[in-house]
């Protein structure tokens, strides 16, 4: 009986810290947990490091934490079969109340009573089945180290007093007061398949230790809701990884909390902070800590580390909670942006209104005129055609041209050459009112989530670039509704016909050597092609675009094109 009690509490206690905390998944989107199962995990390893990946996976859940939870919770139901069929009612008494009988009887019935309970189970519950990124989470009493780059989950006191207590009975498993009951190690970021990226991210210990620790570990600062732990180094500076790696994770992750989560943020960059203001203000009530920069030890009832991930720039709904979706993501773009565009940006608009105010005292009768005649000119309203501008690689050559052609067809043309400081509520404001978005395959292109559904993106897509074009943009921008067109160049409209002989496989047949690696793609096809357009041919998409756009916004079929518009320049 004593050896039987004794292995009862090694195998058990082991168990014990082995065991997800059912809170901590329950509180998680469940949708999340379970919709994963029958499409099990679409992974790809052979995939190389590249900006955009071409697999699409995604199907990512907490599911092995349950899987993992349930296998141990079926040995531990067996255990504690044998364990109370052959004990007497006093050592079953002994054995079970530290767990609570009722908690561990009702197991059985696939039914948890009191998930309370479970939450002082205090383990680390890790899911790293996804291809894109890790995430656990941590429940409890949980501390920040920052120095030592480590986040404490204290074990219970309740807990420890029982593992205490046997420990002197059985004079077995002596613990050292710091030992670590259990080491998980992750880095949070959400390229998980690119091993060159992910060495450059900052590594986070997570660690369970017992709680007579915690007198050592004194709070500075404690936190009543949970925090959610990412890095924002990596690629972050590329408008795409921003939002792909970054900001839609961020809002997969967090929007369930309501506001009520603390970010706590390595790689921390002031910039970042300022850039994505708009949108992390509704995503959390608290001010983002910087984990390196703040020695203080915060405290957390719970903690999620790293961020959950679907496809590339794209919320899956069957993975939400509610069905939410990309377009549920750009609603919410839509109010992060809404104060900063009707408060206070210095904008042109206030700039126009004062003109106009100004203009009012001065007489009348030559503006009235003037006013009746573009009344009569503009009786339909213009579709407004935003070209997005590139310089160095990638650069649209004639350019001119296309404004020129643009403004001859009707639409209203402003092209926009995106900096990484350009305010993002500016860009939105921009892109929400207008109907068409062009540009070369690019992470500018990136803003087209910021066009309302039913607007149209064009992506000119340059040789050899048809995958991370599809993958990145195309797929993305149908899924929130957009019209995408994408528009493949042809040899004769890229630059590298002036370097390559009209025969090499470089402008014949590209495949072959992208599928070389990415980094011929890269170099050769990203780094070193520039666009010059075929207007005849373009003209074409654009006039599609142009029909579509002044049919949407007038209710009718736009006057016949009959310019040969393409003959302009
Ligand atoms: C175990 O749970 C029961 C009912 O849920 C409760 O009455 C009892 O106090 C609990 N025991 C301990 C030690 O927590
Ligand atoms: C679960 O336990 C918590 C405290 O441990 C208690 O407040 C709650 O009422 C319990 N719920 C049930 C259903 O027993
Ligand atoms: C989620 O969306 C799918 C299809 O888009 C629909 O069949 C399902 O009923 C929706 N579920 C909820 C809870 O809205
Ligand atoms: C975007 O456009 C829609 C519809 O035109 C409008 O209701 C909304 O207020 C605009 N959003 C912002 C932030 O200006
Ligand atoms: C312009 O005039 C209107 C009313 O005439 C007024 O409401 C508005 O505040 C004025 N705008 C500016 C910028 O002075
Ligand atoms: C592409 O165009 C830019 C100018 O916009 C120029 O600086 C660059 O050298 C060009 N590159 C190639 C490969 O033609
Ligand atoms: C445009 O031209 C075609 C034939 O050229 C004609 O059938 C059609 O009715 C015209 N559309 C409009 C809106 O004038």
């Amino acid at each position: 009986m004593f050896l039987f009690l004794f292995s009862f509490f090694l195998f058990g206690s082991v168990l014990l810290f082995s065991l997800p905390s059912l809170d901590g998944f329950l509180s998680w989107d469940s949708a999340d947990a379970f919709g994963v199962d029958s499409k099990g995990a679409r992974e790809n390893h052979n995939a190389n490091a590249r900006p955009c990946s071409s697999m699409s996976n995604g199907a990512y859940s907490l599911l092995n934490c349950i899987e993992k939870w349930q296998t141990e919770e079926k040995r531990r139901e067996k255990i504690l079969d044998k364990t109370l069929n052959k004990m007497s009612f006093l050592e079953t008494a002994f054995v079970v109340v530290p767990w609570n009988y009722s908690l561990c009887v009702s197991t059985r019935y696939k039914m948890v009573e009191n998930q309370s309970k479970l939450s002082e189970l205090r383990t680390i519950c890790c899911d790293r089945s996804g291809f894109r990124s890790d995430v656990c989470i941590m429940k409890g009493d949980v501390r920040t180290h920052s120095p030592s780059s480590s986040v404490f989950l204290y074990h219970s006191k309740q807990q420890s007093k029982f593992i205490d207590f046997i420990s002197i009975v059985h004079r077995a498993a002596k613990r050292h007061d710091d030992e670590e009951l259990q080491h998980e190690k992750i880095r949070p970021y959400t390229r998980k398949w690119e091993n060159p990226i992910m060495d450059k991210i900052d590594k986070l210990d997570l660690i369970v230790k017992k709680d007579t620790m915690v007198t050592n570990h004194r709070c500075d600062v404690r936190h009543d809701v949970p925090a959610l732990f990412f890095s924002t180094g990596g690629y972050t500076g590329n408008l795409y990884h921003e939002f792909n790696d970054g900001i839609l994770p961020l809002y997969i992750t967090s929007q369930h909390f309501k506001k009520e989560v603390v970010f706590v943020i390595l790689e921390y960059h002031n910039w970042w902070i300022i850039k994505y203001e708009n949108i992390l203000s509704r995503l959390s009530n608290y001010q983002p800590i910087d984990f390196a920069g703040d020695k203080r030890t915060h405290c957390f009832p719970e903690a999620v580390v790293g961020l959950k991930i679907h496809d590339d720039l794209t919320v899956d709904p069957s993975l939400m909670k509610g069905n939410k979706s990309i377009l549920d993501f750009r609603h919410f773009l839509d109010r992060a942006y809404q104060p900063r565009i009707k408060g206070s940006i210095p904008d042109k608009e206030q700039g126009v209104q004062l003109k106009l105010n100004q203009s009012a005292s001065v007489p009348t009768l030559g503006r009235s005129m003037k006013i009746n005649k573009d009344d009569q000119k503009h009786r339909v309203k213009k579709p407004k055609l935003v070209i997005l501008s590139r310089s160095g690689s990638r650069a649209l050559v004639n350019e001119d041209c296309l404004v020129k052609m643009a403004e001859e067809m009707g639409f209203r043309v402003e092209v926009l050459r995106p900096k990484r400081t350009t305010e993002l509520a500016k860009m939105y404001r921009l892109l929400n009112k207008s109907e068409v978005m062009v540009g070369v395959h690019g992470a500018a292109l990136t803003h087209f989530l910021f066009l309302k559904p039913g607007s149209v993106l064009i992506q000119v897509i340059p040789l050899g670039t048809d995958s991370p074009a599809e993958t990145c943009f195309g797929k993305p921008a149908r899924e929130l509704g957009l019209k995408y067109i994408g528009y493949k160049i042809s040899p004769r409209e890229s630059s590298l016909n002036n370097e390559y002989h009209k025969d090499d496989p470089v402008l014949t047949n590209p495949k072959s050597v992208t599928t070389k690696g990415w980094q011929y793609t890269k170099e050769i096809y990203l780094d070193r092609q520039n666009v010059s357009l075929d207007m005849r041919r373009f003209h074409k998409r654009l006039l599609q675009a142009y029909d579509y756009s002044f049919k949407k916004i007038n209710g009718q079929i736009s006057y016949n094109q009959t310019t040969d518009l393409f003959k302009l320049c």
